[in-house]
């Protein structure tokens, strides 16, 4: 079978910066400390006021296309994953296709576009539907354009307003890819929940604490769901875990309770058997109460293992980069996790052809899918193009002043408009409504 994937990547960071332990905390009187150790932030990328999910998608999908000599006959579908769309019928794809056409030679005329939405999860779906539509030898050679978008804001004075971002993620999504390969096996665990929802309303209502409970649930399942499939895995066995991650702490919580999975009846887990004594197993508790209360506890020694410690800090820590600087970008966020692992591994001169990445995406409402990723020959030369970290180096720092005004402008209950802080070059920008009340855009040169 035709291995299919990932061949390239383009970031396209918000081009603000909010300072979270020196502006944010400091404002709202709070410790630094809750967001460099608690949350593991240090700052969020936020949209400047030409910037929206079409400008921010758009123009990840010039850089990749541009960068990798993409033309658009290339391409025979746009899939853009959102949670932040404003229409309910157009996609949000068709608006990019229309940004593309007005600067690239060709049309997206016979091209197939769609809007996935699944909270934070649809950008992998995408990548699934990509992967489905290839396999099935539906693409007459041609390669899906996969798009993640959002401007993840809160509501003032919500406590998910720590967690805010602003970026998009382009995807090219091919047979034979450079980057990486998607494994047949994918893993579900879904239920009905409401820890986070947005019924009909631009931002959030969400449950924050549950809403932990719940990731950390639907990931068990789906782990659960991909091991039955595969057979029993190993930690080591992967390279990296790209999580989905709200905010790094998310991560390592979830990280732990992945590593006390996937090490049970293997050498290691023996070792640590030797060490901290067996994991505790609900037939030998009475009740319900009494078992979480031992197993929180063994889960806290875990943690405090050697062997989990470096298995976190070389497996788990280095997917973090990114999103640690620019918040949570939501239908984004596990595919920064991707590119940061695979920075990491640039940066450090891995070999890592043929090793595996287990990915684990998830989103509210609820959904999480695992499934492994085979890294490429080409994974170096195409992840060194990215140029990532020099784009979240330019972003403009802003005061809680110019924080209060760009959330404002991008309410879609308030008036208040503001001039941008940053000077658009070479990009889309929101050039203003037209007629029936669409959004347009130009390319500012
Ligand atoms: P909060 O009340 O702002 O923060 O809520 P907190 O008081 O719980 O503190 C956060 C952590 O920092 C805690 O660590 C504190 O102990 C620690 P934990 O107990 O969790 O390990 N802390 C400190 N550490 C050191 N020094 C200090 C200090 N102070 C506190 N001084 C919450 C945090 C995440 C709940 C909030 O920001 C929120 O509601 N966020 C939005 C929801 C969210 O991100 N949920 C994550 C899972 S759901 C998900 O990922 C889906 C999502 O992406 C949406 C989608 O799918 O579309 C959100």
């Amino acid at each position: 079978m035709q291995s299919i994937g990932i061949d390239a990547v383009a970031v396209w960071s918000g081009k603000l910066k909010l300072d979270l332990p020196g502006t944010f905390a400091a404002v709202n009187n709070e410790d630094p400390e809750k967001y460099t150790v608690g949350l593991g932030l240090s700052a969020s990328s936020l949209p400047d006021s030409y910037e929206d999910i079409v400008t921010m998608g758009a123009n990840a999908a010039y850089r990749l296309l541009s960068r990798t000599d993409t033309s658009l006959s290339a391409i025979g579908r746009i899939d853009v994953a959102t949670e932040s769309a404003f229409d309910n019928s157009k996609p949000v794809s068709t608006y990019i296709g229309g940004c593309l056409e007005s600067v690239m030679e060709g049309t997206v005329r016979h091209v197939d576009k769609g809007e996935r939405k699944f909270a934070c999860l649809s950008g992998t779906q995408c990548l699934n539907d990509a992967y489905n539509w290839i396999a099935a030898d539906r693409n007459r050679g041609r390669a899906a354009l996969v798009i993640s978008t959002d401007t993840a804001l809160y509501a003032r004075g919500d406590a998910g307003e720590a967690t805010q971002g602003a970026g998009a993620v382009a995807m090219l999504v091919d047979a034979d890819p450079d980057l990486v390969a998607f494994s047949h096996e994918r893993g579900i665990g879904s239920m009905d929940e409401t820890d986070f929802l947005k019924p009909n309303q631009q931002f959030p209502s969400v449950d924050g604490k549950r809403s932990v409970q719940v990731y950390l649930a639907r990931m068990r399942e789906a782990l659960e769901d991909f091991k039955a499939q595969t057979g029993p895995l190993h930690p080591e066995h992967f390279a990296y875990g790209p999580f989905h991650t709200p905010y790094p702490g998310m991560v390592r919580k979830a990280a732990v309770l992945a590593f006390r999975n996937t090490v049970r009846g293997t050498a290691l887990g023996d070792q640590l058997t030797e060490e901290i004594g067996p994991q505790p197993t609900r037939a030998a508790f009475e009740t319900e109460d009494e078992y979480i209360e031992a197993i929180r506890a063994y889960t806290d020694e875990l943690a405090d293992t050697e062997a989990y410690r470096r298995w976190y800090t070389e497996r788990i820590e280095p997917t973090l980069r990114i999103s640690s600087q620019v918040g949570n970008w939501y239908t984004s966020s596990v595919h920064l996790a991707r590119i940061s692992a695979l920075l990491d591994a640039a940066d450090h001169d891995r070999t890592l052809t043929g090793d595996r990445l287990l990915v684990g995406s998830y989103g509210s409402g609820a959904e999480a899918e695992i499934h492994a990723e085979t890294v490429q020959p080409g994974w170096k030369d195409a992840i060194g193009s990215v140029a990532v970290e020099s784009m979240l180096d330019r972003r403009r720092e802003i005061t809680f002043d110019e924080y209060e005004r760009v959330h404002a402008t991008h309410n879609h209950d308030s008036e208040v408009e503001m001039e941008p802080l940053t000077t658009p070059s070479e990009e889309f920008v929101f050039d203003g409504w037209g007629p029936m009340g669409e959004r347009q855009y130009r390319f500012v040169s």
